[in-house]
């Protein structure tokens, strides 16, 4: 008798055949096509979504558009936004067969399911990440990676042990002009990098409108404040910590610098070749509200990191003289990207829709031009994606280790290799955070 999991692996097999079908459609006999042709039910990629707030619904109507996946289930812990999700995604398929959930884990024990969207807030990316890995799920998870150095690590391990396909939400990698920026650095006609400032944003921006809606309250009987809260420590519950403006605090997000870190910091990352390093020295500085404050998290910021290959890296936030995006500076020129196609460069020949130099040897990085497809490709080939779980490691650590370094007001030495800070033991307890019982990590 076949075990369910071998019965996966089959599927799996069958899923990375149809992928190579599909590139040769003169040779797929007709019988194993759906109406209309979409793929038959039974060479489609299932999916169950996860969080229904800003990122959700977007990165769902990403995958609804591809025909070779189907979106079956839906789940969040507030009522409203769970029906809106499935609203939305019956209303795609005209039918009523996506199911709804309370509980991820209940989700995620379903056999049929192949793959999840993760769009919560980042103090529970672990447990989910991790759960999901363990019901050999494939996971398209946002950024950062999580909330603490720790948490990424128990990620990382997870996906390797359980061979899983990750994705991260780091979709500036599938854009035309974050890919030729790096590709320009990598292939070393701005000359040896030295430099790299990467621009990030400042303050808080009240995403859901509850800027006034800061008194403590009874949590609204639509949300599971409790599970909500998860992990972290129990706060009161008030309106404009929670929906979309809870990564103002830190008890569950890491202000501006841990939301951006893993887009502008992972494009120079990638344009240095850095994907699998990180810095040696971190000195951080920030201005804070008081940490009691509501929202807590630094409003200005700039970190000072030495990388090997003696390149320095800056982050900043609220700091004029390093703009917005990423620009590498070396000895024979610079390149600066950001989004809205935005590219200049010291040589006019790269600028923007202009065709590169044909210069040899040209280093050609990995093209994906559509994030959410790049995922699915990889769920049937089994290959990595453009940006894979220890890449999103790799983009986000900068960004804890400068918060950590910002906090106790010191510079510290990060041991990349070991991911463990040197000589400062007050520091590495800071890597990771206590979970708040009954929740475990691992
Ligand atoms: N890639 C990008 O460009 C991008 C942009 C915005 C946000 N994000 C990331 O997406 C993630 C979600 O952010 P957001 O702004 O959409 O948050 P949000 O608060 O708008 O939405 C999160 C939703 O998840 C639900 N939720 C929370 N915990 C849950 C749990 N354990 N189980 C089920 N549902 C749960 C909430 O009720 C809420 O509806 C964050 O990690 C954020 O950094 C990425």
């Amino acid at each position: 008798m076949k075990t369910s999991s071998s019965l996966r692996i089959n599927r799996r097999r069958f899923l990375g055949l149809a992928g190579a079908a599909a590139a040769a459609p003169m040779v797929v006999p007709s019988h194993v096509l759906g109406l209309g042709n979409w793929p038959a039910p039974n060479s489609r990629i299932s999916i169950g979504v996860v969080g229904w707030g800003m990122m959700g619904p977007g990165n769902t109507e990403n995958f609804m558009k591809e025909r070779d996946c189907r979106v079956v289930a839906a789940c969040d812990l507030d009522k409203e936004a769970l029906q809106k999700a499935v609203d939305k995604v019956n209303g795609h398929y005209k039918n009523k067969d996506c199911k709804s959930y309370h509980d991820y884990r209940e989700m995620m024990a379903r056999p049929d399911i192949d793959a999840v969207m993760l769009a919560i807030p980042d103090h529970w990316h672990a447990l989910a990440a991790v759960e999901a890995c363990r019901q050999k799920k494939d996971i398209y998870g946002e950024k950062p990676l999580a909330r603490t150095i720790v948490e990424q690590r128990a990620i990382v391990n997870a996906v390797h042990k359980h061979h899983r396909v990750w994705q991260t939400g780091s979709w500036q990698r599938s854009t035309a002009n974050f890919h030729k920026a790096a590709e320009v650095v990598r292939s070393g006609f701005i000359g040896k990098v030295k430099r790299v400032e990467v621009g990030l944003p400042e303050g808080h921006v009240d995403f859901k409108h509850t800027k006034d809606k800061c008194q403590v309250s009874e949590p609204p009987a639509r949300l599971d404040y409790d599970m909500w809260v998860g992990p972290s420590e129990m706060i009161p519950y008030m309106e404009c910590r929670v929906h979309m403006n809870w990564r103002w605090h830190y008890n569950f997000g890491g202000g501006q610098l841990l939301d951006w870190v893993g887009h502008h910091l992972d494009i120079a990352h990638w344009g240095l070749g850095f994907d699998k390093i990180g810095p040696m020295y971190v000195e951080g500085t920030g201005e804070f509200p008081p940490r009691d404050a509501v929202w807590n998290t630094a409003t200005k910021y700039r970190i000072e990191m030495d990388y090997p290959h003696d390149v320095h890296i800056t982050i900043a936030g609220g700091h004029p003289d390093i703009k917005s995006g990423t620009k590498w500076i070396g000895t024979d020129g610079w390149i600066w990207v950001d989004r809205s196609d935005k590219l200049e460069c010291s040589n006019p020949a790269w600028k923007n829709g202009a065709d590169l130099p044909d210069t040899t040897p040209f280093v050609r990085l990995y093209n994906s031009t559509n994030h959410h497809r790049n995922f699915l490709d990889c769920v049937k080939t089994r290959a990595g994606t453009i940006t894979p779980v220890d890449v999103a490691h790799h983009s986000v650590i900068p960004g804890h280790l400068g918060l950590i370094s910002m906090m106790l007001g010191r510079k510290i030495q990060w041991d990349w290799q070991k991911e463990h800070i040197v000589d400062d033991q007050e520091a590495n307890k800071m890597l990771g955070r206590e979970y708040r019982a009954p929740w475990k990590l691992v």
